[in-house]
């Protein structure tokens, strides 16, 4: 029988209904990018009004394209934690909602483990235990992965997360919102080695991230130190280019070398890798050379499964399993605090 897994965490607002063995039979995501693009990054207000819009038409197409009623859903999964506090509420209450409408058990799921599940979803064998690698737009986090549910925070980043980071830089050099595969996509035609950008903490021995130095190192490439206004400055398309491929090997670098580190330190065999940065074509390429080099099992997330979506809240599933289902006090966690 299959389950109702519904994802508002930050500007995507999804429903997906999979079946009890994992196959998706429906799924939708209706996203926001446009009403954020012009304040180049997600505005939380403008996001939650926005999911209050769509929660029921995506939850119903969902349904519709899986081709069933509500009456043969088994139990409604929601993303709790962790996200924008508004973005969260609508989710829950929806979830919430329709527990009670339809009696139905609910499930909360965390995002980012979420994020890392999506790997599994990919392949057919078990891939825990592992390190799991999250990077995208609100998180830089490294775990230990004992098992779907059972994560260990090793570290994170202290100050922006490298998907904010890849915004940030696409905002400097006006390349529109999201700004991480733009940036992407002119890093291809850069020269990696143009500009001398730091990789902050690669040598610290733990495995915390920082990329606002990055950024800052970037802007001031760009406009040198004490000027704001980025509109007025013109930039050659090739220097645009080398900016955006130095940046990326740089944030890339820090990304693959701890990831590498917590494997071999924690002795595992194998690294799962999940969240919209795993789109990226120049961090997937390296992880898989580094992953050939040092002798590991990787697996990145499918690409349609890098971004926020709710076919990844099938983790759910596993929760079932193990009969770990959620009040009707169910709260948002909105988890701004680092080690989540
Ligand atoms: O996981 P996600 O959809 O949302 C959060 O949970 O935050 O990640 C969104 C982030 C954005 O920062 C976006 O710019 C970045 O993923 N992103 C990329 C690429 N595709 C999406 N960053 C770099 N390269 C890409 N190809
Ligand atoms: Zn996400």
């Amino acid at each position: 029988m299959p389950i109702l897994t519904i994802e508002s965490t930050c500007d995507e607002t999804a429903a997906a209904v999979i079946s009890e063995s994992g196959t998706v039979l429906g799924d939708c995501i209706a996203t926001q990018e446009a009403l954020h693009e012009k304040f180049r990054g997600v505005v939380p207000e403008v996001a939650a009004r926005a999911h209050l819009e769509r929660i029921l038409p995506v939850i119903d197409s969902a349904l519709n394209q899986a081709n069933i009623t509500h009456r043969e859903i088994t139990a409604i999964a929601v993303a709790d934690r962790p996200g924008l506090a508004g973005s969260l509420l609508v989710g829950l209450v929806a979830a919430k909602t329709l527990a009670v409408a339809w009696e139905k058990p609910l499930v909360a799921v965390n995002h980012l483990h979420a994020h890392l599940y999506a790997c599994q979803l990919a392949n057919d064998c078990n891939i825990y235990p592992c390190i799991g690698l999250v990077v995208s737009g609100g998180h830089t986090s490294l775990y230990h992965c004992h098992d779907p549910i059972d994560l260990t925070y090793l570290g994170g980043t202290i100050d922006d997360a490298v998907g904010e980071a890849f915004d940030k830089v696409g905002a400097m050099l006006q390349l529109g919102f999201p700004g991480g595969p733009a940036v992407s996509k002119l890093a291809e035609r850069g020269d990696r080695n143009a500009f001398d950008f730091p990789r902050s903490l690669i040598k610290a021995d733990n495995f915390d991230f920082s990329f606002s130095g990055l950024k800052t190192a970037v802007r001031y490439a760009i406009v040198g130190p004490g000027h704001q206004d980025f509109s007025k400055v013109e930039i050659a398309p090739q220097t645009k280019a080398d900016l955006c491929a130095s940046f990326e090997t740089a944030a890339v670098d820090v990304l693959v070398s701890k990831a590498a580190r917590a494997v071999k330190q924690l002795q595992c065999k194998r690294l799962i890798v999940g969240g919209g940065v795993a789109a990226n074509g120049y961090l997937r390429d390296q992880l898989k050379h580094r992953a050939a080099v040092d002798g590991f099992e990787l697996n990145i997330a499918p690409m349609k499964l890098c971004t926020d979506n709710a076919v990844m809240g099938a983790i759910a599933l596993e929760k079932i399993k193990r009969n770990d289902f959620a009040s009707l006090e169910l709260d948002i966690t909105p988890g701004l605090q680092r080690g989540f």
